[in-house]
């Protein structure tokens, strides 16, 4: 820790502390203050987070205003270009690239774990025809829970690992399976020759009337899109893992709590609210209303797929997307679909405008992911699905983190208290 300190003095009781400043790899340097209200008797107040970190980590850093991400110092555009979401899931879970052999090894444990037990198909035997799959996806993969609690000692390394690698084998088991009960067909069990994208096509899609082919355009960019979401440091599903799992928790319900928190529109549910919202707004005519709409205090409307947290500028990952929406679209002869010339025209408006700009609100990963999903033949309402397939590694590796950090605790926010003062019950025959 460095010798830096940041003095708060306390202008009531005019006592000062020093708060040691902690210095990171990239980024702002934070200010230690656990021992604040010992010392002076105060909480901190920051809802949102906006200045707080929560942790320190190792994975993922991102810098908001050069629109930068790196998952363990390497950049995602070159993860994006030259890697795999298996490879990346590695890398994620274990703090350095894999050798060949590594790798194999890696990808061979992955494939014998996709298989889920048979029973979970019953589980979605409950489910209505029409229920949404990110609803179907958080509570089978929080049922996993109920076949392996006896198995799991979160304080055995190798038993975390296991945990780690049955989670990424069987997501696209459940989520291909939540995919065919919309579907009314039969489930597609996986086939161990297949890549991990591959796998998930062939699940989603395949019928027992007809051979299926996988297409090397949707693989492909399927395996990039899922390296696009993999990780994304501290939001709020990777928050929610993590809260929870600090509890001690099984590690299967602490990823079911991170779906329910990504499911949120504001969240991983906007790739799913940008293409309602290019329904919606219908053609290039009508985008002047619905940036108005956008600005407007009093409309609810927000630009889905525009504004971020942490980026002030162009998000990374919605650059790469943006170019492979051109080549898969391109690829699969629909280059003039009219939602990607629609989105790029409610870019093109909202990028000139000086209330988008004021507010430094970019398009951020949800804005083009949801036209190569459709032109894949997803639903709209499974979008959400995939960008929590390709979180999970994320999910895993900070949940590794955060049980393996000796200075792990549970987490357990303060508040600040702005109820009713202290008062007597009344009896009901005197109110
Ligand atoms: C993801 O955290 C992560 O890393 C998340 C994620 C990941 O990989 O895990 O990157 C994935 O969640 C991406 C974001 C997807 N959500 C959307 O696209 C929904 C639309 N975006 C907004 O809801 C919003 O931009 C958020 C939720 C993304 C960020 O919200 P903030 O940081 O709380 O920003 P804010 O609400 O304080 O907005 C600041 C200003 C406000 O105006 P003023 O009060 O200053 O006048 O910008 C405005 C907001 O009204 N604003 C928008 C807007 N986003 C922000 N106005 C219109 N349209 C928008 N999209």
């Amino acid at each position: 820790m460095s010798k830096k300190t940041v003095t708060i003095t306390d202008n009531v009781s005019g006592k000062s502390v020093d708060f040691p400043i902690r210095e990171g790899t990239h980024g702002p340097d934070v200010v230690d203050i656990k021992t604040l209200y010992g010392e002076l008797g105060y909480f901190t107040y920051d809802p949102g987070f906006t200045s707080t970190a929560s942790c320190r980590s190792d994975i993922t850093f991102i810098d908001g205003d050069k629109g930068v991400l790196l998952y363990r110092g390497y950049p995602i555009d070159q993860l994006a270009e030259q890697s795999s979401f298996l490879e990346v899931s590695y890398l994620l879970m274990n703090g350095e690239l894999p050798t060949k052999r590594e790798l194999e090894g890696f990808e061979d444990s992955i494939t014998r774990h996709t298989m889920v037990n048979e029973s979970i198909k019953d589980f979605f035997g409950g489910f209505h025809y029409d229920a949404h799959p990110m609803a179907m996806l958080t509570a089978v993969v929080g049922s996993l829970s109920a076949f392996y609690h006896d198995q799991i000692d979160i304080n055995d390394p190798e038993s975390r690992r296991l945990c780690a690698h049955r989670i990424l084998a069987k997501m696209p088991t459940i989520a291909a399976a939540a995919f065919k009960k919309i579907l009314g067909e039969p489930f597609v069990y996986p086939r161990n020759e297949l890549s991990y994208a591959g796998n998930l096509l062939r699940m989603m899609f395949a019928r027992p009337s007809e051979d299926y082919e996988i297409s090397p355009v949707a693989e492909k960019a399927l395996d990039q899109l899922l390296i696009l979401h993999a990780d994304h440091e501290q939001n709020a599903s990777t928050s929610t893992v993590r809260l929870a799992g600090s509890t001690g928790t099984n590690p299967f319900a602490a990823m079911a709590a991170g779906c329910a928190a990504l499911w949120g529109p504001a969240h991983g549910g906007a790739n799913e609210a940008v293409l309602n919202m290019l329904e919606e707004i219908g053609s290039a005519d009508n985008v002047p209303r619905f940036i108005d709409k956008a600005k407007d205090k009093n409309d609810p409307f927000r630009l889905m797929g525009f504004g971020h947290r942490v980026y002030k500028n162009y998000d990374p990952r919605a650059t790469i997307i943006r170019k492979t929406c051109h080549e898969v679209l391109d690829e699969l002869g629909m280059s003039d679909d009219p939602q990607l010339e629609l989105a790029m025209r409610l870019e093109e408006i909202a990028l000139k405008d000086d209330y988008f700009v004021e507010r430094k609100l970019y398009p951020n990963v949800d804005f083009y992911s949801g036209i190569i999903y459709r032109a894949l033949g997803i639903p709209t309402e499974f979008f959400t699905v995939l960008f929590a397939l390709g979180r999970t590694p994320g999910w895993i590796a900070q949940w590794e983190e955060m049980i393996s950090d000796p200075e792990q605790r549970i987490g357990r926010p303060r508040q600040s208290y702005t109820g009713a003062a202290k008062r007597d019950y009344v009896a009901v025959h005197k109110r």
